[in-house]
């Protein structure tokens, strides 16, 4: 990768050759659509997205038909609000529960509805020392959104204990996590979790942007959210349909309506996916697995930067990134002359103003790591952060 050293993998990952290899092999060799066609192109196709989420459904320990592509992980969050609240039993008495380590994706669509007076309220659970999500904290609410890893603090949460915690105060809580970050650290396992709804994006893990995961664990009830090709078996007589009979005729497949939805996944998958996003995904997820970023790394930096008076550093020594501040310097600055030397961090607020707040700093400047990472890429950043911080 040219002379750039580049540790900004928490934004979006470098994409191994085998994803590169897949996505060109799909435009150039098959591409076709999917769900549609009746040639054997099509089929084909079919065929590949199934096997990509068969294999996704596998590392998250999901059945395939738990498994929906989106645009992204912001996409999905955005998706998992609009669901919840076109179901015929939504109640705008609602409340709902976040903390301070949200990204704004996770945080904003339900702050939205708050504004609007579409949910009564909104609750926080509470962090500990080390900035972790507080299980005794977690509120008596009916929609709580975990963040299962932070992209400013890179912490595993205890994701069982929270939704545990959580049911045991209300058994009907909707639980949602968002697990961008997560994900391309630690291995999930939805089952155990026992989560509702999980997203997190391709781009992250090696793959492309334009594809996410939603995971939905029982799509029964529920009633979707976008329409068009795809997620309808049949339609017909929608002319007759009375005037506000609204989504309750939808959702019970009214025979008078002649409208019946396809099951899940096809009912969340209207219009064209993301196919040649999704061909890469595959390889990708079989690569991050054997080629999870090297935590090692992470601990010689922090190792390094604590040596030096003027830089306060955020997170822990096992964290999976490095976040830090440094004395009378704002942190665009700091990350702006790091680039300078061809070191591609990130800097600013991360979308993640709360954590910062809670902090009271503006924002702050991280190293993230992926496989391609060396330490020779950590020492000779190391030795440019010395020179800028004296
Ligand atoms: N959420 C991504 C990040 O943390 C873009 O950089």
């Amino acid at each position: 990768m040219n002379k750039i050293i580049y540790l900004d993998a928490a934004a979006t990952a470098q994409k191994p050759e085998c994803v590169i290899n897949a996505e060109a092999d799909f435009l150039r060799n098959s591409c076709a659509n999917a769900g549609r066609g009746i040639c054997a192109r099509a089929a084909a196709v079919d065929d590949m997205v199934a096997a990509v989420r068969r294999r996704v459904a596998e590392f998250i320990n999901a059945d395939s038909n738990q498994i929906v592509f989106t645009s992204g992980a912001t996409d999905g969050l955005n998706r998992i609000v609009n669901i919840l609240t076109r179901q015929p039993g939504y109640s705008e008495m609602s409340s709902f529960a976040v903390s301070d380590l949200d990204h704004h994706s996770a945080r904003l669509p339900w702050q939205e509805l708050l504004c609007v007076g579409r949910i009564r309220k909104m609750f926080k659970c509470e962090l500990d020392k080390n900035l972790d999500i507080n299980p005794d904290s977690v509120p008596k609410t009916d929609f709580l959104v975990i963040t299962a890893m932070s992209n400013v603090l890179g912490r595993a949460q205890d994701v069982r204990a929270i939704i545990a915690a959580a049911r045991a105060k209300n058994p009907n809580v909707v639980t949602i996590v968002d697990a961008s970050q997560y994900v391309v650290h630690e291995k999930i396992d939805v089952k155990d979790w026992g989560c509702d709804f999980l997203v997190f994006s391709g781009h992250k893990i090696g793959a492309d942007t334009g594809v996410g995961i939603l995971y939905i664990r029982d799509s029964k009830k529920l009633f979707p959210d976008k329409f068009g090709g795809g997620m309808v078996m049949r339609v017909g007589g929608m002319e007759s349909a009375p005037k506000g009979s609204g989504g309750a005729l939808f959702h019970e497949n009214n025979p008078d309506l002649n409208l019946i939805l396809n099951e899940s996944p096809e009912m969340w998958e209207a219009g064209t996916l993301p196919l040649t996003q999704i061909a890469g995904l595959l390889p990708a997820i079989d690569y991050l697995e054997k080629h999870r970023p090297m935590s090692d790394l992470i601990k010689y930096a922090y190792d390094e930067l604590v040596k030096n008076p003027k830089i306060k550093i955020l997170t822990t020594r096992d964290a999976a990134i490095l976040s830090f501040v440094v004395d009378d310097m704002h942190p665009l600055d700091v990350g702006a002359l790091i680039g300078a030397n061809d070191i591609c961090v990130r800097a600013g607020n991360m979308c993640a103003s709360w954590i910062h707040a809670r902090m009271g700093i503006p924002g702050s400047i991280r190293i993230s790591i992926g496989s391609w990472n060396t330490m020779e890429d950590i020492s000779k950043t190391i030795d440019v952060i010395k020179k800028i911080v004296k």
